[in-house]
């Protein structure tokens, strides 16, 4: 058996800023609502005809396969997790197999929303150390607002969620006490439609309905989030996967060098931060410049730190996630 590690990262971001104050002029709300139950103070949103799922994930795989000093060549397997494809089908791995140029080799879509990236990173880990593959391109990237209702009715959503991409190369690593230790992968569908996107779907509801319906008020097509039971659930699933993914490998709260959580929301990350009690240095927190960004936030956070010089050699790396489904898991890492 093989181990797995991260050999190159990277990600993208459109440059459109969208502030608080911005948000304010469409919607009723403030800098201070915001900043105060979130962290966040800006957020990037596409433009219109520019960027899309498939292309910002294309530019983060670029970055990042740049920085595993690999060709698009050696590329073995992609897997693109998302909750918001450039279409409904295909999804967004086949696009990014033809938009890259590479060989045809396989391509995964991972509907896992904010778990995503973990979701993607244990599916790659597992390829890697049974030695089927060598080198996999796993991205992350959410256009979330074209589809927020940008009116007071959805600002309870549409205040936290930005646009944006990251992306990881896993590569074969033969020394396997270095790279991914282990992965731990968890859902409670229990709670499927506490934070959920019910249209389009082909359940209850068809399409057909939806058409003869022809409803300028039908709120399916938005997200829906229940906040305030969201935010109580994350805060024990987060800790609860820390806690077994170190637990797995005999290790303790103090060998944690980097804490990268999802970014669902700076009140969550530092309730985590609180109760693990780890420095700042110990936990990487962006969401005051991107929102949450769901299946991207993990691998932009990851990008960042690394690119900063606060993840070395050697350290104990722990990502942690958890989001709608309800899906949440964890990665322990030995960079
Ligand atoms: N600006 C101003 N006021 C707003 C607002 C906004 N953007 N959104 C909601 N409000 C109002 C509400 O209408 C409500 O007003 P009322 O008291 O007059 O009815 C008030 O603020 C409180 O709303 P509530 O939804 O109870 O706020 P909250 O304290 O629960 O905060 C969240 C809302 C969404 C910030 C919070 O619940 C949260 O962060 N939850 C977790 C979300 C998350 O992490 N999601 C991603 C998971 S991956």
């Amino acid at each position: 058996m093989y181990h797995s590690k991260i050999s190159g990262l990277g990600y993208y971001v459109p440059e459109n800023v969208v502030t608080n104050d911005d948000l304010s002029k469409i919607m009723d709300t403030n800098d201070a609502w915001i900043q105060e139950r979130t962290g966040i103070k800006e957020r990037r949103h596409v433009v219109r005809g520019e960027d899309t799922t498939t292309s910002m994930g294309v530019k983060a795989a670029e970055i990042a396969i740049q920085r595993a000093n690999i060709a698009k060549e050696d590329i073995d397997f992609v897997i693109f997790a998302t909750l918001s494809p450039d279409y409904y089908f295909p999804g967004p791995g086949v696009l990014v197999q033809r938009d890259l140029g590479l060989r045809t080799v396989g391509a995964l879509d991972v509907r896992n929303q904010c778990s995503g990236f973990v979701y993607a990173l244990s599916i790659a880990d597992q390829y890697i150390k049974t030695g089927m593959y060598k080198n996999i391109l796993i991205i992350g990237s959410e256009v979330h607002s074209t589809g927020l209702d940008m009116t007071d009715r959805g600002r309870g959503v549409s205040v936290i969620f930005g646009d944006g991409a990251g992306a990881a190369v896993l590569s074969r690593e033969e020394d396997v006490t270095k790279g991914i230790l282990s992965t731990h992968l968890h859902s409670e569908g229990q709670h499927a439609e506490e934070l959920a996107l019910i249209a389009p779907g082909m359940g209850k509801r068809w399409i057909t309905d939806v058409i003869a319906d022809n409803d300028p008020n039908d709120e399916s097509y938005y997200p829906y989030m229940n906040g305030q039971f969201v935010f109580k659930n994350a805060v024990v699933r987060f800790s609860e996967v820390i806690n077994e993914g170190l637990q797995a490998n005999n290790l303790q709260v103090s060998d944690i060098n980097m804490l990268v959580p999802h970014q669902a929301n700076l009140r969550i990350s530092q309730f985590i931060q609180q109760k693990f009690q780890l420095s700042d240095d110990q936990v990487y927190n962006n969401i005051m410049n991107y929102g949450n960004t769901t299946a991207a936030s993990i691998p932009i956070a990851l990008t960042e730190a690394w690119e900063k010089g606060k993840i070395k050699s050697g350290d104990l790396v722990v990502l942690a996630a958890f989001g709608s489904g309800f899906t949440w898991g964890s990665a322990i890492i030995r960079w």
